[in-house]
């Protein structure tokens, strides 16, 4: 049977489910000097977060005992996947489980940013009773654009239209029907959609492509006013992926009032650094990269990720392998 390294935490039930099949589970943060030392020799399959780097160099390091490497999440930034098709370790993740967390929580930032909900809180813990200063607006009858249309933007957008607002998304990946269906107007151009959009939520990839893709140049076709004429402001929130947005330039657009309001979960450098300007600025309000930090998305993530590590050690390919494509 196999011996499994956890390094960055599992829901309890996912480690039952693979204890009850008969592996070894090793529940332990492992040091990147560590993991340059070759620590990974000592393993059939290694399961991370995102706190658990594995790049080329500690992959190629691994030696031939490791099979598979587990992402419990979405994301594998954090993985070279290259790097682990050359030594031929499929890489899985688990793509659906915290889909319902991630949108529920790029909502919240929303209704948060247009009622000051984290502003007029900060206030009233020093005494303050703010009623004037904490006018709000309406999502009603705005813009939302979405740069990405994935599960979750899709998810994100079908909530937005009950609360009446008009759905545009820029994803040069997405079959037009999908837009259609779901009655959104697909932008061909990512310019366009900043151009429509007063409320900007981001639901795609980082890389190359998207790096900075939200910057001083594009902040600045906002229109701040809503089709019907109302001052509502513009307003960006994030709980994709940091480095999407050019951080720089949303603090000089929350200072010049460009921006509203801004709300971020994930960050350029994550944990963000002390003494952040974005982070203290007042229009600014952020959570510390919680998207998949439900009780019940981590169960989904943990039970996921669990039957995907084992039908790889099982000889079988896990659905939800995402470097396929480069393995030979
Ligand atoms: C993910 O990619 O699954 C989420 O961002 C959550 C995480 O990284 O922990």
């Amino acid at each position: 049977m196999a011996r499994i390294a956890v390094t960055d935490g599992m829901a309890p039930d996912a480690v039952v489910l693979l204890e009850r099949a008969g592996h070894e589970v090793v529940l332990d943060f492992i040091e990147e000097d560590a993991l340059l030392d070759g620590a990974l020799s000592d393993f059939d399959a290694i399961i991370v977060r995102s706190a658990t780097k594995l790049p080329q160099e500690i992959i190629e390091k691994s030696g031939d005992r490791l099979k598979v490497i587990g992402r419990a999440g979405v994301g594998v930034d954090n993985i070279d996947i290259h790097a682990a098709a050359q030594a031929g370790i499929p890489v899985v993740n688990a793509p659906r489980a915290s889909t319902q967390s991630v949108i529920e929580l790029t909502v919240g930032h929303l209704l948060s940013c247009l009622r000051h909900i984290p502003r007029a809180d900060r206030g009233m813990r020093q005494d303050k009773w703010e009623k004037k200063a904490m006018k709000g607006t309406e999502l009603s009858g705005k813009n939302l654009g979405l740069i990405g249309f994935g599960r979750i933007a899709q998810g994100v957008g079908s909530i937005a239209q009950l609360f009446g607002m008009e759905v545009h998304t820029y994803d040069p990946y997405l079959p037009a029907k999908v837009a259609k269906v779901q009655n959104t107007t697909l932008h061909k151009k990512v310019d366009t959609l900043f151009q429509t959009c007063t409320h900007i939520s981001i639901h795609c990839n980082f890389n190359d492509e998207t790096h900075h893709l939200v910057n001083a140049e594009r902040i600045a076709l906002m229109p701040g006013k809503s089709p019907d004429g109302i001052p509502c402001g513009n307003h960006i929130v994030n709980c994709a992926r940091g480095g999407i947005i050019d951080e720089v330039a949303l603090l000089e657009a929350l200072e010049s009032g460009k921006v509203a309001s801004a709300a971020l979960d994930v960050f350029e450098v994550e944990p963000v650094p002390a003494g952040n300007k974005l982070i203290q600025h007042p229009h600014f309000h952020g959570t510390p990269h919680i998207g998949a930090a439900t009780l019940e998305a981590q169960a989904r993530v943990g039970r996921d990720i669990a039957h995907a590590v084992m039908a790889v050690l099982d000889g079988k390919e896990a659905d939800t392998t995402v470097n396929s494509h480069l393995l030979k």
